[in-house]
């Protein structure tokens, strides 16, 4: 598979695989948290499918379309390492969804991240909530969801954290 092929599977692969965490998250209440604001893409397919959702977005730098930054209340600017244990104040419930989009390409890098995100992540995310990774993390007590049939093979791993 060229590189070109594998980047179009992967971004179909999670456009899918967030639409169909919103469909199973359903009515249930709850924020959204967007790890990696990059240029914007998934924030704004985000605040799509979730209009009436809070989004909060992170990232160490604001690098997006100037048209797809969050306001300033729901941007967490900083290092996700210290962001993520301190940004308690401002959010008023834990997140349905937890979308970790930070894969650095490199594998040594990814398994990094993995060490310091995965515990930040499984203490974040609501019970029941989900979390949509495009690397794998260590989440005791998640259950790897099923994906569905029409997500091209990527990455991303859909969990959800049991009750
Ligand atoms: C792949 S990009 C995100 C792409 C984005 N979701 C989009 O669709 O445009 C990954 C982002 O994660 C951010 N990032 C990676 N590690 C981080 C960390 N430790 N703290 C804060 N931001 C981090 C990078 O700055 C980068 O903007």
């Amino acid at each position: 598979m060229s590189r070109l092929e594998s980047t179009i599977n992967r971004l179909i692969a999670q456009k899918v695989l967030l639409d169909h965490a919103a469909a199973l998250i359903d009515t249930r209440e709850g924020p959204v948290f967007e790890l990696g604001l990059g240029n914007g893409r998934t924030f704004d397919h985000l605040r799509q499918i979730f209009p009436q959702r809070d989004i909060f977005a992170f990232d160490r730098s604001i690098r997006a379309h100037a048209g797809c930054i969050p306001d300033a209340e729901h941007m967490v600017v900083g290092d996700m390492r210290d962001t993520l244990r301190l940004v308690h104040p401002r959010v008023p419930a834990k997140p349905v969804l937890i979308h970790a989009d930070m894969g650095a390409g490199d594998p040594t890098a990814d398994l990094a991240t993995r060490e310091w995100l995965s515990p930040l992540v499984a203490a974040w995310a609501a019970d029941g909530g989900y979390v949509l990774s495009d690397r794998r993390l260590e989440l005791p007590g998640f259950t790897e969801i099923e994906r569905p049939a029409e997500a091209p093979v990527s990455p991303h791993i859909l969990y959800q954290k049991v009750a």
